[in-house]
């Protein structure tokens, strides 16, 4: 089969390599007829290397049609139209039962000290092969994947697997008070569906702040008061002015390490990607080579007593947070990958009764699987209004 495979710091290619078989009863393979490039593609593709191989397929966001299934799966046949959620969980244990899928203890990486093993992302989360691909054996298939009903086009479902429940629990964690204020920072995928969520379950006032200018449009267009991070001299001054003086209720975090504007950060990161991987994995765990502009920024704008919720990703150790002001201003602060399985349930009405959350129109580039490794390129620069791209295998 063809996939999408890492070989080196922004070097993705399109390889051939062996089809996925049943490997374990709990297993099923499926034919993939949609998959999402995501911004946490862009860790990998970035700073992430020293966790990868060369060949490693990437992708965690794939939907597709059952084509075989384990011994062990009484829940899916052959034929079957499924999304497969990004991160791979028992339904069985004691995490799952408590709705933290993303700690489960069947899947966890132990030796790595790390949660439930993901698709496509590092031998932190198990190194299991992803999604960006013809073919996917998907693990625990009794369990992951979710049966969506034959009809509308594959974008109005894809998004389960990973932006929808992200940005769910990003809005759930962000505790917003009815009719209260929210501050998204990051307008990206997560960010916007993060304010779209926000609006539909009752936020008054929802602000989304980013640098991108299309991507600021976009979340105009949605009665999003906009904030561009790169225009105005002061920004928690500009979200004050929104919030009547006092900042929001709750800041979501929708950008994670990759944040622009931290250049020693990136000096790091650059060092890092020098060393031999060893040294340069021991490095990104512990030497402090985040960049933690956009949570300091979270920190700081959102009101005294507020929440600060956390859906970009975060690596290290080592950055030092401002404590005093954590403590002092008496923050809650909420983080973590999705438990995907755990929102379904809330989100699945939401896109079988029409589309409220508009996510037929998310994508704006659908490209052939070939072309993925342009398509990294042109996302990660964001040119081209790449916004979220679906590649077709
Ligand atoms: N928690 C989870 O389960 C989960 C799932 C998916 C993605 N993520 C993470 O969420 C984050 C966002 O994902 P995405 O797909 O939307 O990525 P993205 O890269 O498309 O979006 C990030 C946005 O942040 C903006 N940005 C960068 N620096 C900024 C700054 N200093 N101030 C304001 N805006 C800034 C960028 O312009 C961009 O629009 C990533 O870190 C990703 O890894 C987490
Ligand atoms: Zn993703
Ligand atoms: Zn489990």
């Amino acid at each position: 089969m063809k996939a999408l495979t890492w070989q080196g710091k922004r070097d993705v290619r399109v390889e051939t390599v062996p089809d996925p078989s049943i490997e374990q009863p709990t297993d099923a393979i499926i034919r993939v007829t949609s998959t999402g490039l995501c911004g946490s593609d862009l860790h990998l593709y970035e700073v992430l290397g020293p966790f990868l191989e060369a060949g490693d397929v990437l992708g965690h966001e794939p939907m597709g049609i059952v084509e075989a299934v384990g011994s062990g799966v009484d829940s899916l046949a052959v034929g079957d139209r499924v999304v497969v959620p990004f991160n791979i969980s028992c339904g069985h244990c004691f995490m799952c039962d408590h709705g933290l899928q993303t700690q489960c203890e069947t899947t966890q990486n132990r030796e790595e000290g790390m949660g439930a093993s993901l698709f496509g992302y590092t031998k932190l989360y198990g190194q299991v092969a992803g999604g960006q691909a013809e073919l996917l054996r998907v693990p625990q298939a009794h369990y992951g994947p979710i049966k969506v009903p034959e009809g509308p086009p594959d974008d109005r479902f894809l998004f389960l697997s990973d932006v929808l429940p992200t940005a769910w629990q990003a809005v759930q964690y962000a505790q917003i008070p009815d009719g209260g204020s929210v501050a998204v920072i990051g307008l990206g995928p997560i960010g916007e569906m993060s304010t779209r969520i926000a609006q539909h379950l009752g936020a008054g006032t929802v602000i989304g702040l980013d640098l991108v200018p299309e991507r600021l449009e976009r979340s105009q267009s949605h009665g999003v008061r906009t904030i561009d991070v790169s225009a105005v001299d002061h920004v928690p001054a500009a979200v004050r002015e929104l919030t009547d003086g006092r900042g929001p209720d709750a800041v979501i975090d929708a950008v994670g390490m990759e944040a622009h504007g931290a250049p020693a950060g990136k000096l790091a990161h650059t060092i890092a990607g020098l060393m031999p991987d060893p040294v340069a994995r021991k490095v990104m765990q512990t030497a402090g080579v985040d960049r933690l502009s956009a949570l300091r920024l979270a920190i700081e704008i959102v009101r005294r007593g507020g929440t600060v919720s956390l859906s970009g990703v975060y690596g290290g150790t080592a950055d030092p947070l401002n404590m005093l002001q954590m403590f002092d201003k008496q923050l809650t602060i909420r983080m973590g990958q999705a438990n995907v399985r755990r929102w379904v349930d809330d989100i699945l009405p939401l896109l079988q009764d029409g589309d409220p959350l508009g996510v037929e129109g998310f994508a704006t580039h659908h490209v052939p699987l070939s072309e993925a490794p342009q398509a990294y390129e042109t996302f990660q620069k964001k040119e081209d209004g790449a916004f979220k791209v679906v590649f077709k295998p």
